[in-house]
């Protein structure tokens, strides 16, 4: 995959991963070749994920222990760099009326829901279970927004009963059928109108959204009119207007282009005398999984609000919707070794965690970097990193130089979003445990699951 390589060697031997420019055309971890070139010295989600001699540590915590003590596959996040992540935009809109809705797709786990509830974060839902989920967690139902192309009415009476902050409506259909179930409820659903603004954010065409040939949004051309239809609806209250273009996403130009055509329009539903209060500029601001270079949260927003303050929009109430840059450098997963095989063409690392962990190679051919846990030093030797479960596809890294020993533990990295999110029981294998570490605390926030857990709900028939 890389056309030039080189090994991964002993820890803090400065710059011991280079890479050169991916043949991949495309790939999801290589928007932006050539790629930087990648240190142990600073991994993805450093200073809080680091290592201190050979071991690897996430704050205060040895993730060896953790490996030993809570079994592999584990997920293990980093509080303090979910709080950083956090903080950073908060930099960026210091001074602003914003409302930070976490994009809890990304990582729905209760614990990690409860960082930012407690941080006083808002809530990107998708659906009902997400929205149960989030109250659970403590969230306040008022900062919470609710997207997606398909809510069905059960979700929407759901979610009025809740009394959510607002619906991002998705389709003219949808706006006729939320209006519906809100007057038959006695409600008045708070609405704004997703639109498709149709600028390429120049990422992987599964996680792109803004285009018009994706299902996601308003066409623009047709903005107005379905602006003029809510506000003629009797269940629904417009209240602002909201794009996401995708994800991943690790230039700034697309996010520019995205705010002046919501801008345009804004311009012109308030010219045809719909007020719109708060504008919704999405998520999908990238992470550094592979030597990407994604501008910094606050660096950007800075950048974007002076734009929105020489439109004359800058004193409006502002929300964006971030995911994966608010956890994905935050989390890690460890697994441990459990066979090496030496082939002719491919030398196979056999680990305990898999595809159905980590999807995210499969599904995207995604790059996540795999680093030891203590490091033996050593001639590294070329391998494919895969999990145990009965598919050619299941694979975690390919091409990894590693010095590594049945028994070791490794830790897969940018693992925070959209990994345990996206896990399943494919081959009957139970999701993984997750711990949340909190300076030199350990919380276990998910238990693995049993088999038991698994056949929950099934029954023979007899
Ligand atoms: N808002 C909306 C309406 C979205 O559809 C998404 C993500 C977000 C916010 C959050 O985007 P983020 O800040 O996380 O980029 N499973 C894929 C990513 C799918 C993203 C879907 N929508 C992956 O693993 O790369």
């Amino acid at each position: 995959m890389w056309a030039e390589g080189s090994a991964l060697s002993t820890p803090n031997a400065g710059l011991v991963a280079r890479f050169g420019a991916c043949q991949r055309p495309r790939c999801i971890a290589c928007a932006n070749c050539p790629k930087k070139p990648m240190s142990l010295d600073h991994l993805p989600g450093a200073p809080h994920i680091a290592y201190r001699g050979s071991q690897l540590w996430i704050e205060d915590v040895r993730l060896g222990d953790l490996a030993r003590s809570h079994g592999t596959p584990l997920f293990v996040y980093s509080k303090a760099a979910m709080l950083s992540a956090l903080a950073a935009y908060q930099r960026g809109f210091a001074g602003r009326k914003v409302q930070i809705c976490y994009a809890m797709k990304a990582n729905s786990t209760l614990g990690v829901l409860q960082v930012f509830a407690q941080a006083g974060c808002g809530f990107d839902i998708v659906s009902g279970g997400e929205l149960q989920r989030v109250l659970a967690a403590g969230a306040d139902a008022s900062k919470v927004i609710f997207s997606g192309v398909g809510k069905t009415r059960e979700e929407m009476r759901r979610a009025l009963q809740a009394g959510i902050g607002c619906f991002n409506v998705e389709s003219e259909a949808e706006l006729e059928v939320l209006s519906a179930v809100a007057q038959a409820g006695g409600h008045r659903a708070p609405v704004s109108i997703r639109v498709n603004p149709n600028v390429d954010p120049k990422t992987h065409p599964y996680i792109s959204t803004g285009l018009k040939g994706n299902k996601f949004g308003v066409a623009h051309e047709r903005t107005l009119q379905t602006y003029q239809r809510a506000a003629a609806l009797p269940g629904l209250q417009v209240v602002g207007i909201d794009c996401h273009i995708g994800s991943q996403i690790t230039e700034e130009g697309p996010y520019l282009d995205a705010m002046d055509r919501v801008l345009d329009l804004v311009d012109a539903i308030e010219a045809a005398r719909i007020p719109v209060r708060h504008l919704d500029f999405g998520g999908g601001l990238g992470i550094n999984y592979n030597g990407d270079t994604p501008p910094d949260a606050g660096a950007l927003w800075t950048r974007l609000l002076e734009r929105l303050d020489a439109r004359g929009y800058g004193d409006r109430h502002l929300m964006i919707e971030p995911g994966r840059s608010l956890v994905g450098n935050a989390g890690v997963c460890l697994t441990e070794v459990l066979y090496l095989k030496p082939g002719e063409q491919k030398n196979f690392c056999i680990v305990d965690a898999a595809m159905n962990d980590l999807p995210r190679p499969a599904m995207y051919q995604a790059f996540h970097l795999i680093v030891p846990l203590e490091s033996h030093g050593g001639a590294p030797i070329t391998y494919d990193v895969v999990g145990p479960v009965c598919e050619s596809g299941d694979w975690i890294g390919r091409d990894r130089p590693l010095h590594v020993r049945p028994g070791d533990h490794l830790a897969v990295l940018s693992a925070g979003a959209y990994c345990m999110s996206m896990a399943s029981n494919y081959n009957s294998r139970g999701r993984a445990a997750e711990v949340l570490v909190d300076g030199n605390k350990v919380h276990v926030i998910r238990q693995r699951e049993t088999a038991i857990d698994q056949m929950r709900g099934e029954t023979l028939v007899t």
